[in-house]
């Protein structure tokens, strides 16, 4: 195909491009080979909608107006997502991290627990996290959780500010977290205020390196499937310099840090892996380890 041949409605091969480039600068976002045709269709769908002849068209008004980027941005973002997505990670947050943080940080005032919902989508995550802290009986009530939620979408961030939800996203909630946790509203079912209060939600861009203070626990869940190999290590490292030493990194199913410059201790338990920083003693041992093996 030639490179001004138009293949999305007015858009060129060089214009899909550039905006392919844009969004993967501003963003981390990568649309490689395997996600061109969801990419074309998207863009092809925007300019019909927005009344864009061309892809030049689009382009100079994203450039002009961050409002113009951010709707074809919102148009791109895939924010699928569920309560308790992966059982197995909220189980082993519950049976193994909790308890674990509880010993460590028992003598500390106040006791807070810092944690990061990394590309929170519309909030089914910093939900499950809130519902499983306030559920464990040992954190429930002595405890202060603050969670900090934040997503690079707008629109989902509104959805999961107003945290009414319906349908399949309800299917991992048991009858017992809906009778407590949510009450009926029209459209669904709503968080209650007692949850909504832990959760801080906040629009941020993670390929913008943006201070959010110490975290005894990130979850970044289906986030770096989206980025290019070197955004995710730039990100992942991130990550680390932020989590408090003993605390937890908790990833997607698909994703894994084994070739990263961090050095996570990796915790395989059911069917997930957890990443814990080690503290700085632990840390110092394996060195010790390591030079006593060379
Ligand atoms: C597939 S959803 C994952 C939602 C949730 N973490 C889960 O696992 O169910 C991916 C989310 O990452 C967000 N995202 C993608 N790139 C981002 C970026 N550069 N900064 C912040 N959020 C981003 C998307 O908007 C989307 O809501």
């Amino acid at each position: 195909m030639s490179p001004g041949q138009q293949i999305a409605h007015g858009a060129t091969e060089h214009e899909l491009s550039e905006l392919r480039m844009l969004i993967e600068e501003r963003t981390g976002i990568c649309f490689d080979a395997s996600r061109a045709r969801f990419f074309n269709l998207r863009v092809e769908q925007h300019l019909r909608e927005k009344h864009f002849e061309r892809g030049t068209d689009l382009l100079r008004a994203m450039r002009k107006s961050n409002l113009e980027y951010e709707a074809l941005l919102e148009r791109l973002l895939t924010q699928e997502t569920s309560f308790f997505r992966y059982p197995g990670v909220y189980e082993a947050f519950e049976k193994r991290v909790l308890p674990e943080l509880h010993v460590k940080k028992f003598w500390t005032n106040p006791r807070t627990l810092r944690i990061w919902s990394a590309g929170c989508s519309t909030g089914e995550e910093p939900y499950s996290i809130a519902m499983t802290v306030s559920d464990s009986g040992s954190f429930a009530d002595s405890w202060n959780a603050e969670i900090l939620a934040t997503d690079v979408g707008r629109l989902s961030l509104k959805h999961a500010h107003q945290g009414v939800y319906t349908g399949r996203s309800l299917n991992n909630v048991s009858e017992k977290q809906l009778a407590t946790h949510f009450s009926a509203v029209p459209g669904g079912q709503q968080v209650k205020q007692r949850l909504r209060n832990m959760i801080t939600f906040t629009q941020m861009n993670l390929a913008s390196a943006v201070y959010v203070g110490r975290m005894d626990l990130i979850f970044c869940m289906n986030v770096l499937i989206y980025f290019s190999e070197e955004r995710r290590r730039a990100l992942v490292s991130r990550f680390y310099e932020t989590l408090e030493p003993g605390g937890y990194l908790f990833l997607g199913h698909s994703e894994s840090i084994s070739k990263m410059p961090v050095k996570f201790q990796a915790i395989v338990l059911n069917d997930c892996i957890l990443y814990r920083k080690p503290t700085a003693e632990e840390a110092q041992e394996s060195v010790l380890v390591q030079e006593g093996r060379a």
